[in-house]
């Protein structure tokens, strides 16, 4: 059993404390300045180290991107080549920065399908930054909800064939504590950007009273004044977490 209870909603903090978005439009963006899908996924990499910037600024505790869906694996192989290397990338260089801003970065998805090399930079991210406390960077890296909330369910089978749970000790607080990112607050405001409505496999159940903002913007294009107008928006809405 969890000491805290991180997931009890922020029902009147003006800022949020858990943002999560769907980076959507790279693609997009790219085609649209006939340039190759790569740079729209380039140029959404530095939207990333914008937000990162302007959460730290606003005071948001965790931030959770969703970099590559367990799904994306179906994009041409040179795009996913294209993405694996980006991530490369953007972990060798921005780790040093990221850690002297005193960010801790985690990862959520299933780790064992990445590239070796990837995997053994996702471990060395993780430690390296494990104490920081300014901000929590989670990365969604081969993520898939529904993947999480089955895999949720095989523990506590498997707690339960061995006599460790009884199955009336399954409820939604000892449910939570067998996904991912357990020890963190449940996103309380989800971001989709580039027009599309839908979470496409995103923190389901971890969104369940998340308010969901819908932008039109492509990721590329995301800053820190777009950041700024979504949580002025999110200061607007009046959550009731199924109260009156
Ligand atoms: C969706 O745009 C975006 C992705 C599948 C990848 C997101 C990855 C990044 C922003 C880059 C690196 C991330 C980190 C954390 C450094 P899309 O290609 O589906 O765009 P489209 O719908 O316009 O085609």
């Amino acid at each position: 059993m969890l000491s805290v209870q991180p997931n009890i909603p922020a029902t009147l903090a003006a800022v949020p404390r858990h943002v999560a978005i769907i980076m959507d439009g790279n693609g997009r963006w790219a085609a649209a300045r006939h340039l190759p899908r790569a740079m729209g996924h380039r140029r959404g990499a530095e939207a990333v180290r914008k937000v990162v910037q302007g959460c730290i600024r606003q005071g948001v505790s965790v931030l959770t991107l969703y970099a590559f869906s367990s799904e994306n694996w179906k994009r041409p192989a040179e795009e996913v080549d294209d993405l694996m290397a980006l991530l490369r990338f953007y972990l060798k260089r921005e780790i040093k920065e990221l850690h002297n801003n005193k960010v801790s970065v985690r990862f959520i998805g299933d780790m064992a399908g990445l590239p070796l090399d990837l995997q053994q930079m996702v471990k060395d991210s993780e430690a390296l930054t494990a104490s920081n406390k300014m901000l929590t960077l989670v990365i969604a890296l081969n993520y898939g909800s529904q993947a999480e909330i089955v895999l949720a369910c095989r523990k506590l089978a498997g707690k339960v064939a061995r006599g460790e749970l009884d199955t009336a000790e399954i409820n939604e607080e000892s449910f939570g504590a067998h996904l991912q990112i357990a020890d963190l607050p449940y996103p309380d405001l989800v971001i989709r950007t580039s027009g599309e409505r839908r979470l496409s496999n995103f923190l389901l159940w971890q969104s369940a009273y998340a308010e969901l903002l819908f932008l039109d913007v492509l990721w590329p294009d995301f800053d820190e004044e777009t950041l700024a107008a979504a949580l002025d928006d999110y200061k607007t809405r009046e959550r009731r977490f199924g109260g009156r």
